[in-house]
């Protein structure tokens, strides 16, 4: 039970976090019988007089960084929808850092937050803060990535994209393409973040389709960290250690913007002399798609927000959600990247 409600100055019973604590400190992740009723946006405390005031739902997330469009989109998405819902956001960027994740996870708990999301940077090394938490009796929701743990009773849910399954489509499409030639193509791999789940699962599921197909080679794969320096910076590197690129495989479109940087300067034609597969579909994706430098794209969406916002509601209410959500994405060719363009949101 959450330690707000031992305290002697106040007695706390709104209506929504008692019946969390209730259901046993399990993290929110429960069963009620008042699963049909509709989730409130506040707390309702009463005071030892007696008086009662609504409280706003106070939500601590953590934000991996700002490394990319893509991060940048699903922030903005994630802050005005917990505004449009009347939360009290506390929001926290970690720059990219594990240790700064942890430090406003616990900060939260301290706080006494009503719930916290985070979108883990990395994947392991979360048990220690996450059982904190549980024993805080505050419900954890994961939003973007995943944590490794095998305790998942330690997280409500999770809510965010099939990493794998990304992975996938972007070596199908390849397969696709050189299907008709048994000569060697040359591939490059920029990935994302070293130990992400983002980059450890676009690699598993890509490497699970092409590796049927003994044409089809990576001939090298390094870290951009998900940035476009990064990205620019290792294809450069790709480009003087290998003469025959066929094909760059990056693992979000800002890498692959600043790879098309350093192919051009190479005096190569990205899109053509070297053919480029990339996960997003940001705006500026979607613009080099279409002026034919990106070949294909794997949709990645990170406008989560409103659908974050509900499932806090339905948590909070002790409604059952689902320990798994998997956000709905397509896939874009350069003619469909095309006629996307100018409707794209993010
Ligand atoms: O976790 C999602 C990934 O993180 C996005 O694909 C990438 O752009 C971001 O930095």
């Amino acid at each position: 039970m959450r330690k707000a409600y031992k305290s002697g100055a106040f007695t706390v019973l709104m209506s929504l976090m008692l019946l969390v604590a209730a259901c046993g400190g399990n993290n929110g992740a429960a069963t009620n019988d008042k699963a049909n009723e509709p989730a409130k946006t506040t707390t309702t405390t009463t005071t030892d007089s007696g008086t009662t005031t609504d409280k706003k739902i106070v939500f601590g997330f953590s934000q991996v960084g700002a490394e990319s469009g893509w991060r940048t989109a699903n922030t903005t998405s994630i802050q005005e929808s917990a505004k449009e819902a009347g939360f009290d956001l506390k929001f926290s960027d970690a720059q990219q850092k594990q240790e700064n994740q942890i430090k406003a996870i616990r900060s939260f708990i301290q706080q006494k937050v009503d719930v916290i999301g985070f979108s883990p940077v990395v994947e392991s090394g979360w048990d220690t803060v996450l059982k904190e938490a549980k024993d805080a009796g505050i419900p954890v929701i994961l939003t973007d990535r995943s944590v490794d743990s095998t305790d998942t009773s330690l997280y409500v849910t999770f809510l965010g994209s099939d990493f794998v399954l990304e992975g996938e489509k972007a070596g199908e499409w390849l397969v696709d393409q050189y299907k008709d030639t048994t000569e060697q193509v040359n591939i490059v791999e920029l990935q994302g973040t070293t130990g992400s789940a983002p980059a450890i699962d676009r690699k598993e599921g890509f490497e699970k389709i092409i590796k049927d197909h003994d044409n089809l080679k990576i001939i090298a794969s390094q870290t951009g960290d998900f940035t476009r320096a990064k990205g620019k910076e290792v294809m450069q590197a790709f480009l003087k250690s290998n003469k025959d690129i066929d094909v760059l495989y990056a693992h979000n479109d800002d890498m692959a913007l600043g790879a098309i940087q350093a192919i051009e300067a190479a005096g190569l034609k990205p899109g053509e002399d070297i053919k480029i597969i990339t996960v997003d579909g940001i705006k500026d994706g979607f613009q080099a798609a279409s002026e034919g430098k990106i070949n294909f794209i794997v949709e990645c969406n990170p406008l989560f927000g409103p659908q974050l916002m509900d499932t806090i509601k339905d948590v909070l209410a002790g409604k059952e959600v689902p320990k798994r959500t998997v956000t709905e994405e397509g896939t874009f060719t350069i003619e469909q990247a095309k006629e996307a363009l100018p409707n794209r949101k993010y």
